[in-house]
């Protein structure tokens, strides 16, 4: 339970963040009581600071403080930095960052000297046999974020990384890997830029600190040591950078949808040889979308003219593309069009025909329609074998025909 009490996560490992009234999005800040040398983590803003300096007054002097780790440079963890260096009095106290951070942070204007991660080996030195290490989480969500890692108590202060909107703000330690989740999910599929990035950083904490005790993030809920394994495992899981997708709004749902049938149609262009299985294929992904109802593939095969796959027909037929469907040019030689009819016959998605557009140099393999004579094998289709067709003439009306797939 989050009261004005600084809650003890491990011994003198202090939660002494604010709780904002009627703010989903709650900020936490962290103490390590380490003597002369304590460490103050993501310190917040004025909103929070002067809460924040009264948990840490009732556990330990606040001028014991000498680090002011500021895992990255947004305001809701440094922001309090004009405050602090008006009200600490130490001289020697530094801000702990990346360089990438400093270079924002000293717009802040504030007092404190630099203790840069990089120069420093990624480690601060606390009591004996003790240290807070750090670890670049490059755009996770800031290009220099970074989060770090007490060697005693095995918590991570994992910044942004974990975080989520929160429905109960009274909850602050969750033992719950779906409740969990189900809150980091919304915050990271808008705040992270790629779901690749995110994967990537998060197998870097794994690896570089094998065992975690507690993930104690920035926002969100500390994760309890049962679940910290699922929860990474979770979290790598969410599809994070659909913004890069938007072009006609802003729907994050919509954005996800499209974005899980770029996925899918990625993964179906690795196995998948056949036209027929693709438009299969990309037919059943879109049918998903709710945003096109189908599909069909047109490729002006030499010699046949423009032959086309769709769902209605269990074999290719002859007939050019239909101009009523917005169609994507899948570019190469032979000629080739992927046509997409809407539910109720209005343009497609826009953000939908742009990926598609995007990904339409990859969704015509060479080896579909390049095969060389006598080389094609059962699966392919090879131009050559279908050459003694009688050729399909410019202007002659598309008439349906019973063609035999060549693999
Ligand atoms: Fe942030
Ligand atoms: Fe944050």
């Amino acid at each position: 339970m989050m009261d004005d009490d600084p809650i003890e996560l491990a011994e003198g490992v202090w939660w002494v963040g604010a709780r904002l009234a009627d703010d989903t999005f709650q900020c936490h800040a962290y103490f390590i009581d380490n003597g002369l040398n304590s460490v103050l983590i993501d310190p917040g803003s004025p909103l929070t600071i002067e809460s924040t300096l009264a948990k840490i007054a009732s556990i330990a002097d606040p001028e014991s403080i000498k680090y002011l780790v500021v895992h990255h440079s947004d305001p809701d963890i440094a922001a309090a930095l004009p405050y602090l260096s008006d009200t600490l009095m130490r001289s020697d106290v530094v801000v702990v960052t990346e360089w990438r951070a400093m270079a924002l942070l000293k717009h802040y204007k504030h007092r404190f000297e630099y203790y840069l991660a990089e120069e420093h080996d990624w480690t601060i030195p606390l009591s004996a046999g003790r240290a807070l290490q750090l670890q670049f989480t490059p755009y996770l969500h800031f290009p220099g974020a970074m989060v770090s890692y007490d060697t005693r108590s095995q918590i991570v202060f994992s910044s942004d990384l974990f975080g989520g909107f929160v429905p109960d703000s009274t909850i602050l330690i969750s033992h719950d890997l779906d409740y969990v989740l189900d809150n980091a999910r919304p915050f990271h599929q808008h705040y992270m830029p790629s779901t690749q990035l995110l994967a990537a950083g998060l197998g870097r904490i794994q690896k570089r600190w094998p065992t975690i005790r507690l993930i104690a993030p920035q926002h969100g809920h500390v994760v309890a040591g049962e679940i910290v394994n699922a929860a990474f495992e979770g979290l790598k899981g969410i599809d994070c950078g659909v913004f890069t997708l938007a072009d006609a709004d802003l729907d994050l749902r919509r954005l996800l949808r499209i974005s899980e049938a770029k996925a899918r149609i990625t993964e179906a262009l690795l196995t998948i040889a056949e036209p027929a299985t693709l438009v299969a294929a990309i037919n059943a992904i879109l049918a998903g979308t709710h945003e096109a109802r189908e599909c069909a593939l047109y490729v002006d095969l030499p010699g046949d003219g423009w032959t086309m796959w769709g769902q209605e027909f269990s074999k290719p037929i002859s007939r050019p593309p239909d101009p009523a469907w917005p169609l994507v040019d899948l570019p190469g030689n032979p000629a080739a069009v992927l046509a997409i009819h809407t539910q109720d016959d209005t343009h497609p998605d826009e953000d939908l025909m742009r990926m598609l557009h995007d990904m339409s140099p990859t969704m015509r393999p060479a080896r579909w329609f390049c095969q060389p004579p006598g080389r094609a094998s059962r699966g392919r289709y090879c131009a050559g074998r279908r050459a003694h067709r009688p050729p399909h003439r410019a202007g002659q009306p598309a008439r349906a025909r019973s063609t035999t797939p060549h693999w």
